[in-house]
């Protein structure tokens, strides 16, 4: 393994065992479940808005280091963006893990799951958080 690789490694089992903003949110704006079809794991999304700006994130459930890790970076990093903001991340986020293309500079630590774009079966779980986020962002918009 490269040394590249094994910090990816380790950033991703630190957010996996200690995730970041893991617990309800008081009074969300939105809430929403997602689940990952394939393996049954879940993770509840809540966010919460002033105007357009995302002041708050949390998620709670459960499932593997790379949903559980993506979920942890994914909340630090959508906190004080735009639901615009938030969207983009969200797609550069998919082509690099499902596209394989070089992570975008914004994606910071979660350029550690670049990986998983080889590894198709651990696509979904990789993708569980931001597409709760993709949901969240519709329901706000719709409501
Ligand atoms: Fe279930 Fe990864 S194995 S989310």
């Amino acid at each position: 393994m490269s040394l590249l690789e094994e910090l990816y490694r380790e950033t991703i089992m630190q957010h996996a065992q200690k995730p970041h903003n893991f617990g309800p949110l008081e009074n969300p704006t939105v809430r929403v479940g997602g689940n990952n079809p394939s393996c049954g794991d879940q993770i509840e999304l809540f966010l919460k808005l002033d105007g357009n700006v995302i002041t708050e994130a949390g998620f709670t459930g459960h499932g593997c280091a790379i949903s559980q890790s993506s979920a942890s970076m994914m909340t630090d990093l959508i906190r004080g963006k735009t639901l615009d903001e938030a969207l983009e991340l969200e797609r550069k986020f998919k082509a690099m893990v499902v596209e394989g293309q070089p992570p975008a500079p914004e994606l910071g630590d979660l350029s550690a799951l670049q990986g998983v774009a080889k590894l198709h079966a651990r696509v979904k779980c990789a993708t569980l958080a931001w597409n709760a986020l993709e949901q969240a962002i519709e329901e706000v918009r719709s409501a």
